[in-house]
């Protein structure tokens, strides 16, 4: 699917990313700054943190308990509709996701 990061200062990051793929890979593979993802994508590091656009926030599996764990944890405290992106996986229902990024991740 077609996603957009936004980083803290406003910068636009849009890209295709292909199906199956966790939004950490994808943003890290396409180089998109402010994803840092020190644990691999195992939810355990809290540095992929995203918030994810209002307008989306309904239409992403809710997060299994791990991820919430870890949210509690981030360097820029989570908000409703904060996610890890290595939890977050790409599917075609996701065409046009819209990610913000926090100001820093640790
Ligand atoms: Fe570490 Fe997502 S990459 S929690």
């Amino acid at each position: 699917p077609d996603i957009t990061f936004i980083a803290a200062d406003g910068t636009e990051t849009g890209f295709e990313a292909p199906d199956g793929v966790s939004l950490m890979a994808a943003a890290t593979g396409f180089g998109v700054a402010g994803i840092l993802a020190d644990c691999g994508g195992s939810a355990s590091c809290g540095t992929c943190h995203v918030i994810v656009d209002p307008a989306w926030a309904d239409r992403l599996p809710a997060p299994e308990p791990v991820e919430r764990m870890v949210l509690e944890t981030t360097a820029v405290p989570a908000g409703p509709t904060s996610r890890l992106a290595c939890q977050v996986h790409l599917t075609p229902a996701l065409q046009g996701l819209v990610v913000h990024l926090p100001e820093r991740q640790v």
